[in-house]
């Protein structure tokens, strides 16, 4: 059995993505959280990281040595942004091309880009009248949400819904498609032609 393979994942906040994350690799042979980086100490996410006792490591955003250097000392293979709200640097995307996935909570290419996030996201797709929203999960390059989209799903938009109403829908869906696609990556169904990318299906 081969080692299993490394990956940091990157949150801001509350970190619900990250609790799917770990529930969903718990037990599973081939695939490890060995470190959660965070912009900001106060995260909740290092808390449930501590609480299941992976290492955690606070970074300076703009920083490229330094998220370079901590994700070379734990030997990442995969970086997963769960709720990060910092643009990832260009040298830390050059060096792991196509093997950054972030989770964004709406169809992009809609509603993505630069203060596109939280209620923001929310917020713009109600004011546009869309009927449906969702996650996509997506491969991150130099630019915020623009990367190639790796899957989607949708969820109604339902009337007088706000943006938090919205928001904890979309969440729910997230916390099942961000482990799909992670595991699908670990076991090498993620294919990337030029600027596509899509999943093979797995096992039944
Ligand atoms: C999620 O809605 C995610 O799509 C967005 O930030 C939120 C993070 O939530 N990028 P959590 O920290 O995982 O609870």
């Amino acid at each position: 059995m081969s080692n299993p393979t490394r990956i940091a994942v990157f949150a801001s906040g509350t970190g619900s993505n990250l609790e799917a994350l770990f529930e969903a690799l718990e037990g599973r042979p081939d695939a490890e959280i060995a470190v959660v980086v965070s912009d900001r100490p106060d995260a909740t996410a290092l808390e449930r990281a501590r609480s299941r006792g992976v290492g955690v490591r606070t970074v300076d955003p703009d920083d490229a040595g330094e998220i370079v250097a901590v994700l070379e000392d734990h030997d990442i293979e995969w970086i997963v942004l769960a709720g990060y709200l910092k643009r990832v640097p260009a040298q830390v995307v050059a060096r792991w091309r196509n093997r950054i996935l972030n989770i964004h909570p709406a169809l992009l290419p809609k509603y993505g880009g630069k203060g596109m996030y939280g209620h923001h996201v929310h917020r713009a797709v109600l004011e546009a009248g869309e009927t449906v929203s969702g996650p996509t999960v997506h491969l991150v390059d130099e630019e915020y949400d623009r990367g190639p989209i790796v899957a989607r799903r949708t969820v109604p938009v339902e009337p007088g819904d706000t943006p938090a109403s919205l928001a904890a829908r979309v969440l729910a869906v997230e916390h099942r498609l961000l482990p799909e696609v992670v595991i699908a990556a670990v076991e090498g169904r993620l294919v990337v032609e030029g600027d596509r990318a899509r999943l093979l299906p797995g096992e039944a």
